[in-house]
């Protein structure tokens, strides 16, 4: 998305990947996610756009090097920087490049990095932190028009070049030193999570007082200072990202020796939320062994194929191990899902998936599953359960069919 952006900017722009797979498909003209817009934006800019698998090849014609390499987390939970030092070190001397740091990584990482750069005699290298924050299924819109820009450096030229870059977007732009920088990518996740965990626990006490989530948040985010966005209570928040983010924040922390409780809590809601769903179903059909549930949506996200940190991965799980036959459709991660989770019944469609179910769960809320009619779904299923773990279907239209909604912390709506 890097890439395709600053080649709509105007930008030549050589991208360096380790993996020849992905390099070929991008000079094919193929993108290798699926991201709603970016192959267009890699056809049109095609003529800027040049993919190698060789580091100096890109370095004869960029001043500056970003580095958008992945940071998963390890098993401690810690970031895994393995890819990042890979690149540092393969970097020469030089006193015309700087590595502009685009992977999300823990403060700390530009100084330890420039440190090494400088044992090492490459103190010519600039360094700048340019953290990033598009939203997967969005980005296109969220690299063109982003909320600010943030750029965190010594004071050299690297971060002037990298601020003229994106001033054609006339985003706010923050300067700051590396460190501050670092942490603003990391607290902005932090802060997020937080939200969709603070409105999941709202929406848990909602159901046992009989209150409608959904009427809450509307009456909370209408209060600018809270604001309406991410106050959606669901089966908890997925992705690379946030899972990978807040927890290499609270060890971060740990690491310097404070000890982030909130974060704690945030972290252990959302694993709860997840498997709130289980109860669920316990609740309507009892026993579960032997049921039949069709999961709709796999990704953690609508208009996404990544499957990584999503809910779907860990509620899959724990109606498998109850014996559950799981039958689920997603009408784009079906190939990432199939590696993840080889065990589960893929159905080509949504209403194949509903075929026989005691109980429908919606787990991503695609416009497709939304906007089903459920007088059908209604025909194909067995029983009649319909949960809506995003909060996302009309329940009138649920429950007309002949079916039970019940969402996520809808407590009058289920009365
Ligand atoms: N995905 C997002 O929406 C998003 C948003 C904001 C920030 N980020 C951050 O951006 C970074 C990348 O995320 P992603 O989702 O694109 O990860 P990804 O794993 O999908 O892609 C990383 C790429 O880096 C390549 N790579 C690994 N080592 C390399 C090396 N030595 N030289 C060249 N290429 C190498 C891999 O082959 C892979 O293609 C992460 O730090 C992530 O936290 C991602």
């Amino acid at each position: 998305m890097t890439a395709a952006g600053f080649a709509s900017l105007g930008s030549e722009v050589w991208c360096v990947d380790i993996d020849e797979d992905k390099i070929e498909q991008l000079r094919r003209g193929q993108s290798p996610i699926y991201e709603p817009g970016l192959p267009e934006l890699l056809a049109k800019h095609s003529a800027r756009l040049h993919f190698t698998t060789d580091l100096p090849d890109a370095l004869q014609g960029a001043r500056l090097l970003f580095v958008a390499v992945g940071t998963p987390p390890t098993h401690s939970g810690d970031a895994d920087l393995a890819s990042v030092h890979e690149v540092v070190d393969s970097m020469p001397a030089s006193d015309s490049h700087a590595l502009v740091m685009k992977s999300t990584v823990p403060c700390g990482t530009g100084a330890s990095i420039e440190r090494v750069l400088r044992e090492r005699g490459k103190d010519g290298l600039s360094y700048v932190s340019c953290p990033e924050f598009l939203k997967e299924g969005s980005a296109v819109a969220d690299f063109l028009h982003p909320d600010r820009v943030v750029i965190g450096d010594g004071g050299g030229w690297a971060g002037d070049a990298v601020a003229k870059l994106y001033e054609p977007l006339g985003a706010p732009l923050v300067r700051t030193d590396v460190a501050s920088a670092e942490m603003i990518k990391l607290a902005a996740n932090a802060f997020l999570a937080t939200k969709i965990s603070f409105i999941n626990e709202i929406a848990n006490v909602c159901e046992q007082v009989g209150a409608d989530v959904v009427q809450v948040a509307k009456g909370m985010g209408l209060d600018e200072r809270i604001g309406p966005k991410f106050l959606q209570a669901g089966i908890g928040y997925g992705g690379s990202c946030f899972t990978k983010d807040v927890s290499a924040l609270k060890l971060l922390a740990g690491n310097s020796g404070y000890h982030f409780q909130l974060l704690s809590a945030v972290i252990e809601v959302n694993e709860l939320q997840k498997r709130r769903v289980v109860s669920k179903l316990q609740r309507h059909l009892g026993e579960l062994a032997g049921k039949r549930v069709a999961l709709l949506g796999l990704a953690f996200k609508p208009n996404t194929d990544d499957m990584r940190g999503a809910s779907s991965l860990v509620l899959a799980a724990r109606l498998l191990a109850e014996g559950v036959h799981v039958r689920a459709h997603d009408p784009i991660a079906e190939e990432q899902a199939r590696r993840l989770m080889p065990e589960l019944d893929y159905a080509p469609s949504a209403l194949e998936a509903v075929e026989e179910a005691d109980a429908t769960i919606l787990v991503t809320e695609w416009p497709q599953f939304v906007g089903i009619d459920w007088r059908d779904v209604a025909k194909r299923m067995r029983g009649r359960i319909v949960i809506d773990g995003r909060n996302a279907l009309d329940g009138e239209a649920v429950r007309e069919a002949g079916l039970t909604y019940e969402g996520i912390g809808r407590g009058a709506c289920r009365q």
